[in-house]
C-alpha cells in the first residue's frame, strides 16, 4: 500500500468557449481537474490551497472515507469553507476500492468547473475480471455556464422559480461541433481498428441527468460506481450527476469517424433543458480526418424505459453479503414542493409554479443548511445548530396500511430546519426512497456520503412491501441511485462508518432548494469503530 500527494490550488482562470472570454475557478488552472491515480488500499493526501476568491471545498464523491468523515468535504456538514488563502489537507483511505469515482467541489455550484476523477487500480498483480483494455479513456459529462455558477445560484434562489438549462453540454470540457464557435472545441480518442477499450464514464454536470451512447458501437457495462458488475451489453447508458459507469468498446466497425454522443434524460414535466447534444469523435486510426460521423442513438430525453434497461442491468459481479435483517427501516418521500407567497413576499421571488417559492425535501423537511460545521457541532457538542427529530416516514402525507404508503400524496407545503436521523454503530438499514408528486415527478439522483449501499429494489408507483420483488442475491453497490420518476427505490447498507453523513439528491438545484438529510452514525465500541479527532488545519467557520 502506498501513499499519493496531490496538491490542489483552487484558481481562476480565462477560459474562452461558445465566443465567450470569461473567469471560470479550477484546480491548478485543469478544466477539468487533474486525475487522482491511485490503488486499491492506497492512502491518498491532498492539499487544498484555496487562491481564489470564492470559498471552497473538495468532495471525494464515492469514496468511503472509512474513519476519516473530516476529509469528506461537504461544506457546512462535514467542514467549513477553505476561505481565501487558507489550505486543509485531505487524508484518506481508499479501503477495498478500486475503478472510477469523482471529486468536486462540494460549496455553491463550482462543481460546475471543479471537479475531476479519481481512477482506483486493482492492488498490484490482481487483474480486472474482464478483458485487458488496450488503452484507457476517461469521459467525464458536464455542463458549461457562461454565467458566474455562484452569482447563478444566488439568483435562481432569489426568483423562487428553477434555473435555466446550462448554454452547452460538454465531453471532457469540449462542447463539440454542434455549438456556436465550437467546431473545433472537439474531444477526441484515436482508436486501432480490432482493439477494445475501456472508458469510464463520470457525469459531473450541475443539473442535468444524461445519456451516452457511440454510433454503431455496443457498450459493454463492467463497473458502475466503483463496483464490477455482470457484463452487461447495450446501446447506451445513463448516468445521473455523481454517477460513474465503466463500459468496454471494441472498434469493430468499418474505419471511420464515430460520434461519441451526450444528450439529457429529462423525466420532469416542463423543466427547460438544454436540447442540442454533446458529441465528441471515436475516430479510427486511418480515416479522413474529416469524414462525416454518424449520430450516436441517443434516446429521446424522456425514455423512462431506456433508464430501467440500463438500470436491469446493473447486478454486482460477485457474491454479496446484503443485510438480510434490518434494524432501522427508514422510508424517505422524496420531491419538489412549494412553498406558498403570501401579500409580503415580494412579486420577483415568487417565479416558482402557481407564483409560489420552488423548494424540495425529504419527508416534508426541507432541509437548511446550518452555519458551522454540523461534524464539528456534534463531536464539541455544541447546541442549537441541528435536531435529531427528522422522522422515520413523512411528516403529512399519505395513509398507511401494512406499512406502506396508500394513497397519492396531499401536502403542498414542507417544514424548513436543519433535522438529523441518528443510527446506531452496527445497525443494518434500510431506506425505501419514495418520488412523490406535488410539483412534478422526477428521477433523482439521491447520493449517501461515507457509504455504499445495496440496491435491492425500485420500481414505478409509490412501494408497496407485498408485492415489491427485493434482490437479495446480487443487487448492485453504489453510491448514488437514480430513484425512478413517480417510483421508489429499496437501499440497504450497515452502519459502520462512524460521522455525520450527508445523503442529498445530486441535481444540484435540489440540494440548494433542501433535497437533503443527515444522518449520524454513533461511534461503536472498538478502537476501530470510533471517530478520530479532528486535523489540526480543519477549517473553522
Ligand atoms: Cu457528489 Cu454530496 O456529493
Amino acid at each position: 500500500r502506498s501513499t499519493r500527494f496531490y496538491d490542489f490550488k483552487v484558481q481562476t482562470m480565462k477560459i474562452t468557449k461558445l465566443c465567450n472570454t470569461k473567469d471560470i475557478v479550477t484546480i491548478n488552472g485543469m478544466y477539468p481537474g487533474p486525475v487522482v491515480y491511485a490503488q486499491e488500499d492506497d492512502r491518498v493526501i491532498v492539499r487544498v490551497t484555496n487562491e481564489s476568491p470564492y470559498n471552497a471545498t473538495i468532495h471525494w464523491h464515492g469514496v468511503r472515507q472509512k474513519l476519516s468523515c473530516w476529509s469528506d468535504g461537504p461544506s457546512y456538514i462535514t467542514q467549513c469553507p477553505i476561505q481565501t488563502g487558507h489550505t486543509f489537507t485531505y487524508e484518506f483511505t481508499l479501503l477495498q476500492q478500486k475503478g472510477t469515482l469523482l471529486w468536486h467541489a462540494h460549496v455553491s455550484w463550482l462543481r460546475a468547473t471543479v471537479h475531476g476523477a479519481i481512477v482506483i487500480y486493482p492492488k498490484t498483480g490482481v487483474p480486472y475480471p474482464f478483458v485487458y483494455p488496450y488503452e484507457e479513456h476517461i469521459i467525464i459529462l458536464g455542463e458549461y455556464w457562461l454565467r458566474d455558477v455562484v452569482q447563478l445560484e444566488q439568483a435562481v434562489l432569489a426568483s423562487g422559480g428553477g434555473p435555466p438549462p446550462a448554454d452547452a453540454f460538454t465531453i471532457n470540457g469540449h462542447p463539440g461541433p454542434n455549438y456556436n464557435c465550437s467546431s473545433n472545441d472537439v474531444y477526441k480518442i484515436d482508436v486501432v481498428p480490432g482493439k477494445t477499450y475501456l472508458l469510464r464514464l463520470i457525469n459531473a454536470g450541475l443539473n442535468m441527468e444524461n445519456f451516452f451512447a457511440i454510433a454503431n458501437h455496443k457498450l459493454t457495462i463492467v463497473e458502475a460506481d466503483a463496483e464490477y458488475t455482470k457484463p452487461f451489453t447495450t446501446d447506451r447508458v445513463m448516468l445521473g450527476p455523481g454517477q460513474t459507469i465503466n463500459v468496454l468498446v471494441t472498434a469493430n466497425q468499418p474505419i471511420g469517424r464515430y460520434s461519441m454522443g451526450m444528450g439529457p434524460y429529462m423525466s420532469a414535466q416542463n423543466v427547460p433543458f438544454q436540447s442540442i447534444t454533446s458529441i465528441a469523435y471515436f475516430q479510427y486510426l486511418g480515416a479522413m480526418p474529416y469524414s462525416l460521423s454518424l449520430p450516436a442513438p441517443l434516446p429521446s430525453f424522456s425514455d423512462n424505459l431506456a433508464v430501467k434497461t440500463v438500470m436491469d442491468g446493473l447486478k454486482s459481479l460477485n457474491p454479496v453479503s446484503v443485510p438480510k435483517e434490518i434494524d432501522s427501516n427508514l422510508f424517505i418521500t422524496i420531491g419538489l414542493n412549494v412553498q406558498k407567497c403570501n401579500s409580503k413576499t415580494p412579486q420577483q421571488n415568487c417565479q416558482g409554479s402557481n407564483g409560489g417559492i420552488m423548494a424540495a425535501s425529504m419527508n416534508n423537511i426541507s432541509f437548511i443548511r446550518p452555519s458551522i460545521s454540523l461534524l464539528e457541532a456534534y463531536y464539541e457538542h455544541i447546541n442549537g445548530y441541528y435536531s435529531e427529530d427528522f422522522p422515520g416516514v413523512p411528516l403529512k402525507f399519505y395513509d398507511f396500511v401494512n406499512g406502506a404508503p396508500n394513497s397519492i400524496p396531499i401536502d403542498t407545503q414542507s417544514l424548513r430546519g436543519t433535522r438529523t436521523k441518528v443510527l446506531e454503530f452496527g445497525s443494518r438499514v434500510q431506506l425505501i426512497l419514495q418520488d412523490t408528486g406535488t410539483v412534478t415527478t422526477e428521477n433523482h439522483p439521491i447520493h449517501l456520503h461515507g457509504y455504499s449501499f445495496y440496491v435491492v429494489g425500485y420500481g414505478t408507483g409509490n412501494y408497496n412491501p407485498q408485492t415489491a420483488n427485493l434482490n437479495l442475491v446480487d443487487p448492485p453497490y453504489m453510491n448514488t441511485i437514480g430513484v425512478p420518476v413517480g417510483g421508489w427505490a429499496a437501499i440497504r447498507f450497515v452502519a459502520d462508518n462512524p460521522g455525520v453523513w450527508f445523503m442529498h439528491c445530486h441535481l444540484e438545484i435540489h440540494l440548494s432548494w433542501g433535497l437533503s438529510v443527515v444522518f449520524i452514525v454513533k461511534n461503536g465500541q472498538g478502537e476501530l469503530e470510533t471517530l478520530p479527532h479532528p486535523p489540526a488545519d480543519l477549517p473553522r467557520c
